[in-house]
């Protein structure tokens, strides 16, 4: 199958104004990409459109290079009255062995990912990250469009995080796989995954289940399913910070709440953890970072160099930090103290989680360069330039 090169390809991007789909929509821009997004609004702001294209111009202008196009198709992607049109636009003559479609690969992050939420309201969570990767799939293979990036999580580790066992992507596989391990000895690693502790991870889960036996079932597909550590940061223009409406469940947003005056003090959920400080450890990637392995996932796609048809890559720094860490880390950035206090465990955490990225580095050809520093010197900028740092 002659693949479109990638250079003045189209890459459709689905919840590609939210935190991460924004970063990752810049970064596909400066990388040459042109860009189609799909974004119902219901969780980002069309702003977020418009900063990205001012970066972008930006970017390439300072480059001397052309600025790819980019579009927004402001509606649900599970809506198909208004998805097969757009389809249908980028549709190529039918010629025998040509590409069908302008659109050499989809970056899906549109879904729900609360975790609580999904708790309380798993229908919800089934019915759009499940039902609605089951409709996209079918209608985009219909249109010849089967290079397929998926945002998973390493919420699918579940309470094999807590095992101490080094995170591999080979811990939860979804067909037999014979590995080495550290020793030299081989070993089959049977299919499946263990202790997932939320609907929101299971919809992960079974979204990898689906599109593992859609590539087992027709060689055109070529699906990478990314799971992501915890992203933190954003990028150094400040502009694309995480929205500070939003009620945030995350570490790094609720420290903001407090920087800002909004909240009191940080609660951090248990100092007991078998870690060095107690608290728990958790490996925050920036999203810049994260944005990046997506185009390596899509470049080692879109040039053939992916060992199997479908494939797991872990998005993480490899290293850990604790939440104490974490604070130390943003006092040094802002010079002064955030007022904090241990408290009990949350219900549903580990102690630790952190990534073992070797097979990113060696098959994406990526790896992690920004710090947890830069994320947090990137958030004040962010606060500077929205005027909400006090
Ligand atoms: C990080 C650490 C908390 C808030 C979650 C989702 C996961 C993924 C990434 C989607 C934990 C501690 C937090 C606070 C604290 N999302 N914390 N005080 O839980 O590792 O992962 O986000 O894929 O699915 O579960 O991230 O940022 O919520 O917590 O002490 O006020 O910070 O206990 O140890 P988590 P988090």
């Amino acid at each position: 199958l002659r693949r479109i090169p990638s250079e003045n390809s189209y890459i459709l991007i689905t919840g590609g104004l939210g935190f991460i789909g924004s970063h990752t929509t810049l970064e596909l821009l400066k990388a040459n990409y042109n860009v189609i997004v799909i974004d119902n609004l219901s969780n980002s702001f069309e702003v977020v459109f418009d900063r990205i294209n001012l970066l972008a111009q930006k970017f390439h202008k300072q480059n001397g290079s052309q600025m790819p196009s980019m579009r927004l198709h402001a509606h649900d992607y599970r809506d198909t009255k208004t998805l097969i049109p757009l389809l249908e636009e980028y549709r190529l003559p039918s010629r025998w062995r040509a590409a069908k479609s302008k659109i050499a690969g989809v970056i899906h992050f549109a879904a729900y990912k609360a975790v609580e939420e999904s708790i309380s309201h798993p229908l919800k969570y089934y019915s759009n990250n499940v039902g609605g990767l089951i409709d996209f799939a079918t209608n985009l293979g219909e249109f010849g469009i089967k290079t397929f990036i998926f945002s998973s999580s390493a919420t699918v580790y579940g309470t094999l995080a807590n095992s101490g066992l080094p995170l591999k992507e080979e811990l939860c596989v979804h067909k037999e796989e014979i590995t080495v391990d550290h020793n030299g000895q081989t070993k089959i690693v049977q299919p499946g995954c263990q202790g997932i502790t939320n609907p929101y991870g299971r919809t992960k889960w079974i979204c990898e289940s689906i599109l593992a036996d859609l590539a087992a079932s027709d060689p055109e597909w070529t699906v990478v399913a990314l799971r992501y550590f915890n992203p933190v940061g954003c990028d150094s223009s400040g502009l694309l910070g995480e929205d500070p409406r939003q009620t945030p469940t995350n570490l790094l947003p609720i420290v903001v709440k407090v920087m800002t005056g909004q909240y009191a003090e940080l609660q951090m959920f248990g100092s007991d953890w078998e870690t060095t400080d107690g608290t728990a450890v958790r490996d925050f990637i920036h999203v810049t970072d994260l944005a990046r392995g997506h185009i390596a996932a899509l470049r080692t796609a879109n040039e053939g160099n992916l060992s199997e048809n479908f494939r797991t890559f872990n998005l993480g720094t490899g290293s850990g930090s604790s939440v104490l860490e974490v604070v130390n880390t943003m006092e040094s950035v802002i010079d002064r103290p955030i007022p904090r206090k241990a408290a009990e465990r949350r219900a549903g955490d580990v102690g630790s989680c952190v990534a073992v990225a070797d097979r990113s580095r060696d098959e994406l050809k990526w790896k992690t360069e920004k710090s947890l520093k830069d994320a947090c010197q990137d958030i004040c900028t962010f606060l500077d330039v929205s005027g909400l740092s006090s």
